[in-house]
């Protein structure tokens, strides 16, 4: 285990507002500060021995209980806090009508939201039901092995790809999802087998699924609901064994589960599919899961906590994080309606980049394909320049840890990380801004008389620097501009700092 490096730990959810999954409804559960659970420091995958966890007499092996006391011992597995990039896909039915807040485009538009009602009223006939938009999703541009590229040209290290939004329909040939699926209905094909093939086939990413346990509108659910949740048929029936299914058949290394917050995780038999996934599932060694198992486990429980989306909390955090976003404000499906100012620049990309691994978060960085199988050029754009940064900074990022301090303490915008080897600690300065003056004040770091600070990806002479009552002054040359190493973001390699 490495030392605490970390000034712990104001858990700054504690009280936050909590903005649920594609939801504008805004809850105001109070989280728990209690904390228990893996910590994102964890070296080895297998487990630690809980109180609450049975050895197996002849293997020796850990077994988890579904209960939260033995599931949440299980130290996440390593690649994932290494990765700290990854790429969500939003695809569905809901890419049809791509208007808006396209993935709840059924529920805007059933509830009686006014844009979505016209919209159907302008555009549609009457008569028209939303099952009607699943012969549109044609997907007859759909190219796997461009996307598995596309995703592994920005750097991130894994992918998650909607399996089932909360419309029900499956990216996968679901036999417990008839003719509400992608091979009975608008592609004809298996979307989600045939990207997992690309993406093992061609590239080092991991491969991971995002699904939703409810369905807006499944009868089963919303009987169990009226039921008050005394009966399951709908978990028992539906959500459950697609997603045994989901695993069993695609083997996905990560399981971002969503949909949660009606119903308990006791209604759900979510703490049973964990410990099931964990025991003895074929990726029970690498699978990595979030948050979502229930109403209240958010930010408390499972594997890596999501909390909110977006959650970006800018305190480091004890268990490890992943802060979910958009390339495309405002909405996670393709947006027909969205506008240039909507989609990040890279240097937004690089900002929150930077201030979630400062902190020991992941990023997820989310697109939305088009109805026709199509990524379009400005988020194909956004990666490839994400991933061109990351050929350049990427030793700042891949594997390193929060440092002891997570931004500077008299400059603004310059967030720090951390690798170390052996007793040697790296430290890395992410400017968000190149600096308007040519002295360059740091408080967070003290020089030592061996200490070094170079630019990444600059191939001239180390920068000069000079110790100083408030920490370090380093002397920012001139550099000509065909000489910068990248676009937006830089980054100082200072080696050798005495604290
Ligand atoms: C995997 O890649 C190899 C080499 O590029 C190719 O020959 C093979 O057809 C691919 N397999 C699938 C299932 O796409
Ligand atoms: C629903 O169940 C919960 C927990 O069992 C209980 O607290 C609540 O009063 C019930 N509500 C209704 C309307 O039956
Ligand atoms: C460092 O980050 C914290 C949290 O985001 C912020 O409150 C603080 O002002 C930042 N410090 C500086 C010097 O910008």
């Amino acid at each position: 285990m490495k030392s605490l490096f970390i000034p712990l730990l104001i858990c700054s959810v504690t009280s936050d507002t909590i903005r649920r999954y594609e939801s504008e409804d805004i809850s105001t559960d109070k989280q728990s500060s209690k904390r228990i659970g893996p910590q994102f420091e964890s070296e080895e995958i297998s487990p630690r021995r809980g109180y609450n966890t049975i050895v197996e007499p002849f293997t020796g092996k850990v077994r988890y209980e579904p209960k939260w006391s033995s599931l949440d011992t299980r130290p996440l597995p390593k690649w994932y806090d290494e990765a700290k990039v990854g790429i969500f896909i939003h695809w569905g039915v809901f890419s049809v009508p791509s208007f808006e807040f396209t993935a709840w485009f059924w529920e805007k538009w059933v509830t009686g939201t006014p844009d979505y009602v016209e919209f159907m009223r302008k555009n549609y006939p009457p008569g028209f039901t939303y099952a009607d938009f699943a012969p549109q999703f044609t997907a007859e541009f759909y190219d796997p092995n461009q996307w598995a590229d596309i995703f592994e040209s920005s750097g991130a290290k894994y992918i998650v790809f909607v399996s089932k939004h909360h419309e029900g329909y499956t990216n996968w040939p679901s036999k417990n999802s008839f003719n509400w699926n992608s091979m009975d209905v608008g592609p004809k094909r298996d979307l989600l087998g045939d990207l997992a093939t690309a993406i093992r086939n061609r590239t080092d990413m991991r491969f991971g699924v995002y699904h939703s346990l409810f369905e807006f509108y499944n009868p089963l659910y919303l009987e169990d609901k009226a039921n008050n949740w005394s009966t399951t048929r709908f978990v028992v029936e539906k959500t459950m064994p697609e997603l045994y299914d989901l695993v069993k058949t695609y083997k996905p290394e990560v399981i971002w589960s969503d949909g949660d917050w009606e119903a308990p995780d006791t209604y759900w038999k979510s703490k049973e599919f964990l410990a099931w996934l964990y025991n003895d599932s074929p990726v029970k060694e690498s699978v990595v899961t979030n948050d979502r198992w229930g109403k209240g486990d958010v930010c408390k429980h499972g594997g890596y906590l999501t909390c909110h989306d977006g959650f970006n909390p800018g305190v480091v955090q004890q268990r490890k994080w992943e802060n979910c976003m958009v390339l495309s404000r405002g909405s996670w499906g393709f947006n027909r309606k969205a506008t240039l100012d909507t989609y990040l620049k890279l240097s937004d990309l690089t900002t929150l980049l930077a201030e979630t691994v400062s902190c020991g978060g992941n990023l997820l960085m989310n697109v939305g394909p088009t109805h026709d199988g199509r990524i379009l050029p400005i988020f194909e754009e956004r990666l490839r320049q994400f991933g061109d940064w990351m050929k350049v900074n990427g030793e700042a990022i891949y594997g390193s840890k929060p440092w002891t301090h997570q931004n500077d303490t008299i400059t603004p915008a310059v967030w720090y990380t951390s690798q170390k080897s052996g007793s040697e600690t790296t430290v890395y300065a992410i400017l968000l801004k190149w600096p308007d003056v040519d002295v360059l004040h740091l408080g967070a770091a003290t020089p030592s008389p061996h200490t070094t600070i170079s630019l990444l990806g600059y191939h001239g002479n180390n920068f000069k620097w000079a110790k100083s009552s408030t920490g370090m002054q380093v002397q920012i040359p001139a550099i000509p501009f065909n000489k910068m190493p990248c676009d937006a973001a830089w980054v100082l390699k200072l080696t050798a700092l005495s604290s």
